[in-house]
């Protein structure tokens, strides 16, 4: 890909996060706003999720996670649940050669078997064929839940461990992390909400535990690339301390 103009030096990119993740919020407000009808939010939402991946990979990110609809959302009226399937098979037809064409690896998360199958078919073949890309990894979070996940995580470990395949001893965060959707993905270092929310909404509530939370009252389709990257900046400017003191990380004490 012909990288635009980045905003950080070199050195400075070093400082990104690697794994970066959205709750893409606020398509109805915004549509609202405008005058226009709920789905017709989700399609200019679609623009912006178009815009964010090809600047996560200009930015060199390894994994981009996108919360595009959550196993909650079944809940929503028939009518936008359709418009919704019908903008993601859309979106899986239309960008299939940009996301081989960058070395992106696609994979959808969550439970992939309620989706209609035409969006299953399509989300398969992207996933097959982009199998062996390796410039970033964008994770389409669909019909997911993280409750769901932990649950299911908890019922294989069980199954494994009543299977004499692992010694319940053995069972700790590493091994439950394996058991996670994310277990291909590197540890997530920034999470960030469109439309002001303050919550997670079932979202990553494990791989949350100590990522960066950054909240923007930007509505999803006005996020564009210059906001995803004031997002990465303001990760740049927090200190991570893993329950260590400011001193300790600054490596000015042990
Ligand atoms: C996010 O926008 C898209 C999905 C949840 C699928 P919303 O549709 O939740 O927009 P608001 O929150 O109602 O504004
Ligand atoms: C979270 O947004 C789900 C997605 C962005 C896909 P919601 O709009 O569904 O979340 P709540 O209902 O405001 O918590
Ligand atoms: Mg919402």
């Amino acid at each position: 890909m012909e990288a635009a103009a980045l905003p950080w030096t070199e050195q400075e990119r070093k400082t990104l996060p690697r794994h970066v993740a959205i709750i893409m919020d606020g398509n109805g407000r915004w549509a609202e706003i405008q005058g226009k009808h709920r789905w017709e939010g989700h399609a200019y939402g679609a623009k912006s999720v178009r815009d964010v991946v090809t600047a996560a990979r200009e930015a060199g990110i390894e994994a981009l996670t996108l919360y595009a609809f959550s196993v909650q959302n079944w809940g929503r009226p028939h009518f936008e649940v359709e418009k919704l399937m019908a903008l993601l098979l859309d979106y899986l037809v239309e960008e299939q050669q940009t996301i081989l064409d960058n070395g992106i690896r696609l994979q959808g998360i969550g439970q992939i078997d309620r989706l209609p199958p035409g969006v299953r078919e399509q989300l398969r073949t992207l996933e097959e064929a982009s199998a062996e890309c390796r410039d970033m990894v964008l994770t389409l979070a669909l019909s997911y839940g993280s409750r769901e996940e932990i649950v299911a995580a908890c019922q294989q470990i069980a199954k494994d461990a009543a299977a004499g395949r692992i010694p319940p001893e053995h069972i700790d965060e590493a091994l439950l992390d394996r058991y996670m959707l994310t277990r291909d993905l590197p540890p997530l270092d920034l999470l960030i909400r469109t439309s002001g929310e303050m919550r997670l909404s079932n979202f990553l509530l494990w791989q949350a535990a100590y990522a960066e939370l950054v909240v923007t009252d930007v509505l999803w389709p006005d996020f564009d690339r210059d906001h995803l990257y004031q997002c990465m900046d303001v990760f740049r400017g927090r200190q991570r301390r893993f329950g260590k003191t400011g001193a300790q990380v600054s490596n000015q004490e042990t």
